[in-house]
């Protein structure tokens, strides 16, 4: 079958810098990819070259055997490809329901995100302004979700949450996955609950990948310690 979604050799950056080098990649439907690295390693980069918002210097990036290479953002999304950024991007200044509104695009339904955040739906009403930090990154999952995506990307959605809230995340996360359509691309700086999500991971460092594997590879073993400074506790 197809791949879902393939770099070959992409090598990309912003402007004229090359921050990624020669990544190559290949996601089945329905992978669940962890991809852990230092800050600066290139994993949001890695995220926005697959969504088309860096400048591609080499290689081609293709969703469902489609060459989207040369496609706009909007148009990748159209394809099916969805991105909740690092900065939690929300409108402050509409309600919940608004913010999801306004995202909504095809089939997705306003019941399917209250479904998977209750949350959000008990918030209806409320401004973006007013949410809590972990509120904030629901709606920000939850708008993303509007969109319909087949791949979705996820960048660093625990950072900065308390870990009940992280736990609840990650249920979300296992629901979104669950039925195997979507493929679920997790950058996570938390290894242990990224790991405990993936079926494979990526450790990216300095623009590059150094491994590639099952995520069983790296819980017994020294490369995390080695590329990012941490141990898994077990
Ligand atoms: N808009 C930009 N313009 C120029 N260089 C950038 C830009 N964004 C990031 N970089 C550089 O690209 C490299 C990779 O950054 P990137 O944000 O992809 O890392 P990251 O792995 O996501 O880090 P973090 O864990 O801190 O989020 C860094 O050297 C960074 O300085
Ligand atoms: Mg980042």
């Amino acid at each position: 079958m197809t791949d879902a979604l393939t770099l070959s050799d992409v090598t990309a950056g912003y402007g004229p810098t090359h921050v990624l080098n020669g990544i190559s990649l290949a996601l089945p439907r329905g992978e669940r990819l962890a991809v852990i690295g230092r800050n600066g390693a290139g994993k949001t980069t890695l995220l926005a070259t697959i969504m088309g918002l860096t400048r591609m210097h080499g290689g081609t990036v293709a969703v469902n055997g489609q060459d989207v290479t040369a496609l706009a953002p909007y148009r990748r999304n159209a394809l099916g490809v969805g991105l909740v950024p690092q900065t939690r991007d929300i409108f402050k200044s509409l309600s919940v329901e608004e913010n999801l509104l306004a995202a909504q695009s095809g089939e997705a339904t306003l019941d399917e995100a209250y479904a998977l955040f209750p949350r959000l739906k008990e918030r209806r009403r409320n401004g973006g302004a007013q949410l809590s930090g972990g509120e904030q990154q629901m709606l920000a999952i939850a708008r993303t979700l509007m969109t319909g995506p087949e791949i979705l990307l996820l960048d660093e959605p625990l950072e900065g949450l308390a870990p009940v809230i992280c736990e609840q995340l990650m249920q979300v996360f296992e629901d979104i996955a669950a039925d195997g359509r979507r493929t679920v691309v997790l950058v996570e700086q938390h290894a242990e609950a990224a790991l405990g999500f993936a079926s494979r991971a990526l450790l990216m460092a300095g623009g590059g990948i150094v491994h590639d594997g099952p995520a069983e590879s790296l819980k017994n073993s020294d490369l995390l310690e080695r590329h990012i400074g941490v141990a898994m506790s077990h």
